[in-house]
């Protein structure tokens, strides 16, 4: 059979798609950033912006009894979500549907809570945080994972590996000020534990790539897009003390 030569969007998506999240995060993580939010049994309806394949959309579903409707810009993405959501039962409850979070496609005032999960950094953090805050009831809840620096040393390779990526970093004071002024009461702010990094993201996308790197033998887009992923790990190692996803936690005023 003849090998095929995919692009490196082709490529990303594919190392992607079978995981359990596409990014930094676990189910510890998503379950402290919903202890801090008030009487959520009582949340109608959620939105799950950037949501991958919806690991941590699964999660919220077992645990608040709403609605939540997952939205990603990529269509495979929020299929997988369905496709998840069906095996698990909870079709009737949770719906992927493919979008842009700058441009939500939902009514206003329709939401108690919208989460989202290092995605927000794709759009800005205040563009994000200011276009979201119309579609929140009054006391709605955002809960946003976003990478920042976590210390005031910062490295320059860091930056550079930031900034080239599309999501220059902003400090966690910096952010905490966007969420005030973007019309939020701030409620907690944490940073995610090393192993939301290693253990939840990097192990299962290492072992992704590799299974790939033995599908497309010949690939050169395949051999680069590996040295790329293999720079953000050894990137991580040496400077992950000063960057991380910090959870920011608001609530509409
Ligand atoms: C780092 S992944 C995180 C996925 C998931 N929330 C998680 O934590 O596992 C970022 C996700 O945001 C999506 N995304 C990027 N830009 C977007 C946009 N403008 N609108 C909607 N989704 C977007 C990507 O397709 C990707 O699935």
């Amino acid at each position: 059979m003849e090998e095929q030569h995919p692009t490196m969007l082709e490529l990303l998506l594919e190392a992607h798609i079978g995981l359990e999240r596409q990014g930094p995060g676990s189910p510890e993580t998503v379950r402290k950033a919903l202890s801090f939010l008030d009487a959520p049994e009582r949340f109608g309806r959620i939105a799950d912006l950037g949501c991958g394949t919806g690991g941590q959309t699964l999660l919220l579903a077992e645990d608040l009894p709403g609605s939540i409707v997952g939205l990603d810009l990529f269509p495979v993405m929020a299929e997988k979500l369905n496709q998840r959501a069906q095996s698990r039962g909870l079709g009737d409850r949770v719906r992927g549907i493919a979008g842009d979070m700058a441009d939500l496609p939902f009514e206003r005032q329709s939401f108690d809570l919208i989460w989202s999960e290092g995605a927000i950094d794709n759009i800005g953090f205040e563009t994000g945080l200011r276009h979201w805050r119309d579609f929140l009831r009054p006391g709605g809840y955002v809960a946003v994972s976003c990478p920042c620096w976590l210390s005031a040393e910062q490295p320059a390779a860091a930056a550079r590996f930031w900034a080239e990526a599309g999501s220059p970093l902003d400090t966690v004071e910096t952010n905490l000020g966007l969420l005030r002024t973007c019309g939020y009461q701030f409620v907690a702010a944490f940073a995610l534990p090393e192993e939301c990094w290693t253990e939840h993201y990097f192990a299962p996308r290492e072992r992704a790539i590799q299974a790939m790197l033995e599908k497309y033998p010949h690939s050169e887009e395949m051999r680069a897009y590996a040295a790329m992923n293999r720079d953000e790990v050894a990137l991580y190692r040496q400077y992950g003390r000063y960057y991380g996803y910090v959870f920011f936690i608001g609530r509409a005023i």
